[in-house]
């Protein structure tokens, strides 16, 4: 039995299990944000990091990636999202119009890491400062920022804060 996983975040560009198909995607009603805290990967339990989650956003696309993987995989998944992020199923819509039902991690605004909006000047802040057992919480964006150019998408949000944390280094 296989499954659809739609990523709009890490899950993007760094796929460390195994799929059968991938393919570029949307969803609609959602916006990136990095409004999550992260204790796990891009900062710790004392200083977090800031890392993307969606906000639900009436009529909004989110581009991303879809995965299709077999039930096996969502161990993997699970564990390696598991600060806050919990498992939604939404619609989606992939390049070549194929609509199927996937499954999303997202982090909503009642879990105990949720650290929600700050003006951007201050995010970009923070995102420098962070680090992490994954990482610096800069290369989260870098790269995230990077890996959404490639496939063509435009993230305002994503964008306005690389251009920030890059015009303060
Ligand atoms: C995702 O990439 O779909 C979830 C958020 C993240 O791991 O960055």
């Amino acid at each position: 039995m296989s499954h659809w996983v739609f990523g709009y975040g890490s899950l993007i560009y760094k796929v460390d299990f195994p799929f059968l198909e991938r393919v570029e995607a949307h969803i609609v009603g959602w916006e990136r944000r990095f409004w999550q805290g992260s204790h796990d990967h891009r900062g710790t339990p004392e200083a977090p990091g800031r890392v993307v989650t969606l906000v639900a956003a009436t009529g909004k696309r989110c581009d991303g990636v879809a995965y299709c993987i077999t039930e096996a995989v969502f161990d993997h998944l699970d564990h390696r999202e598991k600060n806050g992020y919990q498992r939604v199923d939404t619609a989606m819509t992939l390049a070549d119009e194929r609509q199927v039902t996937a499954t999303v991690y997202i982090a909503d605004p009642g879990n105990h890491a949720f650290l929600g909006p700050e003006p951007l000047p201050e995010l970009a802040r923070h995102i420098a400062a962070s680090h992490g057992p994954s990482g610096s919480n800069r290369e989260y964006l870098l790269t995230l920022a990077a890996s959404l150019r490639e496939l063509g998408v435009h993230d305002q949000h994503v964008f306005d804060l690389e251009t920030l944390l890059l015009s303060d280094s």
